[in-house]
């Protein structure tokens, strides 16, 4: 089995937030290569428990191999944290890590297709049981709904262009690999020296729509909430901007000292009530330089925290 190395990112940040203490006890929803979870197992050691999870089943034996020498306080089991609550007891956790977006292996390991940088079969299924790949999506989506799918989670301007194009093409001959979409990417939109490929954001579109990314993690941030007692902390770290904007307003929603209906904070429908959480971090905070010139995975990194009251 090849070896499965991901580099965790602000793992300080992470502990100074969560400030693990013997006995407590810790979730990790998205536990990869269990860098952050051994850090965590670590700074509560002797008697501090971890449950953890991940959607990928190479993590998840690569999480329990790594946490050998913390056998007896920890356990992993493989599924969406936005199951979390339905295992970890509620209010039980001191501190809930999501650490979300794909790890190096996914990335790196060709056969997974995440990459448009390897030639491998468009699949980009973290967890290989779930029956959609992005295969089937690019070849049997409605054009108007690839073309939703890469304006909406990829913020790609070409949206339209690109999804009759790939409607147009796949009628001819299916889509099965990276490198065949990221090559009618290119022919419609030529790199012209631009920095980032032109494939980045369709890329990333159909990671998202595959995995159902958003609606994990709104289901995500809920459920983590029901399994921390009160003062327990929830450590986000995003790497895209939309997933960042889910994180922020959730916070402040929970913060609030009342609800409102509908769409629009209108200050006369507003509703009472207490605030569920505090943000420990009013903005997101970043990796240092220190970190940035080590690892240029983590220049995107955005960690957010709450606590609940
Ligand atoms: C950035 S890596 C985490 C790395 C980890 N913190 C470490 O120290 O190695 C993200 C991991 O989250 C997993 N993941 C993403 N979304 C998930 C979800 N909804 N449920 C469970 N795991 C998820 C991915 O499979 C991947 O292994």
């Amino acid at each position: 089995m090849p070896d499965f190395v991901h580099k965790p990112v602000m793992v300080a940040e992470v502990l100074a937030a969560l400030k693990p203490k013997p006995g407590g006890r810790y979730a990790d929803g998205t536990v990869g290569g269990a860098g952050h979870a051994a850090a965590i197992l670590a700074a509560s050691s002797p008697t501090g428990w971890l449950s953890g999870c991940d959607r990928d089943g190479a993590a998840v034996e690569a999480a329990s191999r790594r946490l050998a020498e913390f056998a007896g306080r920890f356990e992993i089991r493989r599924g969406n944290f936005a199951e979390l609550a339905g295992w970890v007891p509620a209010e039980s956790c001191d501190g809930v890590l999501l650490d979300l977006g794909v790890s190096s292996p996914q990335l790196d390991v060709a056969e997974r297709g995440f990459s448009f940088q390897q030639a491998g079969p468009l699949d980009m299924r973290m967890d290989t049981r779930q029956p959609v790949t992005a295969a089937e999506l690019v070849n049997t989506a409605a054009e108007q709904e690839l073309a939703r799918i890469f304006w909406e989670w990829g913020g790609e301007r070409d949206s339209r262009r690109f999804a009759k194009a790939i409607v147009r093409d796949r009628a001819e001959k299916r889509f099965e690999t990276t490198r065949q979409l990221a090559g009618l990417i290119e022919r419609i939109s030529p790199r012209h020296g631009k920095k980032t490929h032109p494939a980045t954001k369709v890329f990333q579109a159909l990671r998202i729509a595959v995995n159902d990314e958003i609606g994990s993690l709104e289901r995500g941030l809920a459920g983590a909430m029901k399994i921390l007692k009160s003062g327990g902390r929830l450590a986000v770290i995003t790497f895209h901007s939309l997933e960042d904007r889910v994180v922020k307003e959730f916070g402040r929603a929970r913060a609030r000292d009342y609800t409102f209906t509908g769409r629009v904070d209108v200050p006369e429908l507003r509703e009472p009530r207490m605030p569920e959480a505090r943000l420990v971090t009013r903005r997101a905070v970043s990796p240092g330089e220190a970190e940035l010139a080590e690892n240029p995975r983590s220049r995107s990194a955005q960690l957010r925290v709450i606590e609940k009251i």
